[in-house]
């Protein structure tokens, strides 16, 4: 078929497709972002862009006329039929993330990464010492005490070039896979020098790769972007849908995890610091030999190519849990094939091998204490426990701290209020409410990211602009009016936002075009809005509660708190627990351990001893499932307040608002 070539604007970055190819699927392949809230299901309307060339495109009533006369169209439901310039506006541009790397390290005392590197000097053969060359290789090895090696195929093929081209002078790589001794690679014995291995932490959202000197433990580099895969879906329903319902939908979700992550050691790869090194590129890649992947259950379905559609389906029931360990090749990743690739355990259908790992991240399960760790994402997760015992949940606590069914909530990027204060000045008549904010990048706002929100929130209760229900007191300011879905609070005014500012083509009466600036627009905060954050809250403190109560216990009784996952490292505590989303316990039980999903992993991918604790904690953790929990939704239903309904459970809250009333 007739190659069309794509060009997106702004970015002049452009893509041979071939004809009848959807725009957004060009995107993703010319490595361009566009919203794709719905997965592409045309229900959505955020993958609106403005097209010159020839498209075939789908009328749709969510294009207003005015974007119809201007040649917009939805990008999933629109197709390739020649070359074609696609202008994506602002407001469709899946804007640049702020994807959180960093975890807390934990000191390892001993490295005992996933392969081993050892030098194989053999004796040459002859007349009198003729054995096979694989037997020669495993007397060598059982000389190091490794006994009984398997070895593959492909590696067998391979061996008898191997030691004569590098005169039985050779580095061996071994790995353990599944309780076996396995050669997993055969090479000159300068290779052992170069031994490499990645940390994948596996997010709907975002994919984070770092890649690890296996001989010393330090992460060389770590490179990070958007799961390719957010074009069939935002959230694993979404993705488990696309899964089932669309035609090729699995092997297509499958093949764009693998593209983010080879996308990813690509970059990686070519990155200054090996350079520096003196490591070749392109060998770098095949010296990578060890890797461990973390992500939620749905996700480890997807990198696996595995049906994910009974995650969904009650009783939730995952394919796998314990997932053996495979190797690259047959996972399409580009380093070197014979790889080993462990994922982290995930224990049930909602409680994945991202917790498993933020667990080890955390160190909880090495202590005596008694901790409680949450991870809050568009699911929240919450496991409590210590080395003995641990019992987990999860609740779909809402998108809303993602940005998601909040008008204008945005992720965590570009341009995103992630900071709020307000002061009320009484004034003759009525309140004067200045807002002060802070964005992401320091420019002017598009949207509200979850740290701002729960700021936002935490301060218009505080100084009463809102009630313990949510709904927004009648106080006369000019930031407090009547909208089309109720009332709003105006965050920031149309003339200090960037919210629906653009260039965009006009056609004037004789048909020529002209850019013009639209116009920018109020950023507000709805009463609808202001609910959907106080259920995902109530969701969140819900489930803490439940695995407190289940096993007898009360928030005073905690000695830690572990909060994980991006989100949660940017809020603020005394706001969170203002709204009642963290229990009110003293600050200084609360620990942020950043990216566990990623720190988690990279213990795992050096320490043989957190491979075995991953496994412990699989096996120890009990799951409570809240669907069929009556006590989660009495707990979720008494939580539906700020902070709650019970204000003896926030007794510094409680003080705060008399102190205010006072
Ligand atoms: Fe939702 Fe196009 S309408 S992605």
């Amino acid at each position: 078929m007739a190659d069309c070539v794509v060009t997106f604007q702004p970015d002049n970055k452009s893509v041979k497709v071939e004809l009848g190819e959807r725009i957004l699927n060009a995107a993703v392949a010319a490595d361009v972002f566009i919203n794709s809230v719905c997965g592409g299901l045309g229900k959505c309307g955020k993958c609106k862009v403005q097209v010159k060339g020839d498209v075939s495109k789908r009328d749709s009533e969510l294009l207003t006329e005015e974007e119809k006369e201007n040649d917009f169209v939805l990008a999933c439901e629109s197709a390739v039929m020649g070359d074609l310039e696609v202008y994506i506006p602002e407001a469709s541009r899946a804007a640049k993330h702020q994807i959180l790397v960093k975890s807390k390290e934990i000191d390892l005392k001993r490295l005992t990464p996933i392969t081993r590197k050892l030098r194989l000097t053999l004796p040459v053969p002859s007349l009198e010492d003729n054995i096979s060359d694989f037997e020669r290789i495993k007397r060598g090895l059982a000389e190091q005490n490794i006994e009984n090696p398997r070895i593959s195929a492909s590696l067998l093929r391979n061996c008898a070039k191997a030691l004569r081209e590098n005169l039985w002078d050779v580095g061996a790589t071994i790995a353990e896979v599944n309780g076996t001794n396995e050669i997993v690679n055969i090479d000159s014995k300068d290779s052992i020098k170069k031994h490499f291995g990645l940390a994948i932490d596996i997010g709907t959202t975002t994919v984070v790769v770092s890649l690890i000197d296996l001989n010393t433990g330090e992460t060389i580099s770590t490179k990070s972007n958007y799961n390719k895969q957010i074009v069939c879906g935002e959230d694993v329903l979404a993705r488990i849908n696309y899964a089932e319902e669309e035609e090729g939908g699995l092997p297509r979700l499958n093949k764009l995890i693998v593209e983010t992550i080879n996308f990813l050691i690509e970059n990686l790869t070519l990155d200054d610091e090996l350079c520096r090194r003196g490591i070749e590129y392109g060998t770098c890649k095949d010296d990578i030999i060890g890797i461990v992947a973390a992500g939620n259950t749905t996700m480890s379905h997807l990198f696996l190519s595995l049906d994910p559609q009974h995650i969904r389906l009650e009783p939730y029931i995952p394919t796998v849990s314990l997932i053996p360990t495979l190797r690259a090749r047959d996972l399409n990743l580009e380093v070197n094939p014979e790889a080993v690739v462990y994922c982290v355990p995930c224990r049930s259908s909602y409680v994945g091998g991202d917790i498993t790992a933020d667990i080890l991240a955390s160190g909880l399960t090495k202590k005596e204490e008694l901790s409680l760790l949450i991870d809050v994402g568009t699911n929240g997760e919450a496991v409590m426990g210590n080395k003995e015992w641990l019992v987990s949940c999860s609740c779909s606590a809402g998108p809303a701290f993602e940005g998601v069914e909040v008008q204008h909530g945005m992720r965590a990027s570009m341009g995103a209020i992630e900071k709020i204060a307000l002061t009320v000045l009484p004034k003759e008549n009525g309140m004067e409410i200045s807002v002060f904010y802070k964005t992401i990048g320091d420019i002017k706002p598009k949207g509200i990211c979850g740290s701002g929100l729960i700021d936002l929130l935490a301060e218009m209760f505080i100084h009463g602009i809102i009630d313990k229900g949510g709904n927004i007191n009648d106080l006369l300011s000019p930031r407090i009016r009547d909208g089309i879905e109720g009332k709003e609070f105006v965050v920031a005014w149309a003339h200090e936002t960037s919210l629906g500012r653009d260039m965009i083509a006009h056609k004037k009466e004789d048909g020529e075009i002209v850019m013009e600036e639209s116009e920018g627009k109020d950023i507000v905060i709805t009463e609808a809005d202001i609910k959907n954050i106080i259920r995902t809250k109530a969701a969140v403190y819900a489930s803490c509660s439940v695995l407190l109560k289940s096993m007898n216990h009360t928030f005073e009784d905690l000695d830690k708190i572990y909060i994980a996952g991006g989100f949660g490292n940017y809020i603020d505590l005394k706001k969170a627990i203002l709204l009642g989303l963290f229990p009110d316990v003293p600050l200084k039980k609360y620990d942020f351990i950043g990216n566990g999903s990623l720190g988690g992993a990279k213990l795992a991918l050096l320490s043989k001893d957190m491979r075995e604790e991953a496994e412990r904690i699989y096996k120890m953790m009990t799951y409570i499932e809240l669907s069929v929990n009556n006590m989660f939704y009495n707990e979720f239903t008494s939580a539906l307040f700020l902070p709650h309904t019970d204000t003896n459970l926030f007794p510094t809250v409680a003080e705060q608002l008399d102190k205010n009333q006072g």
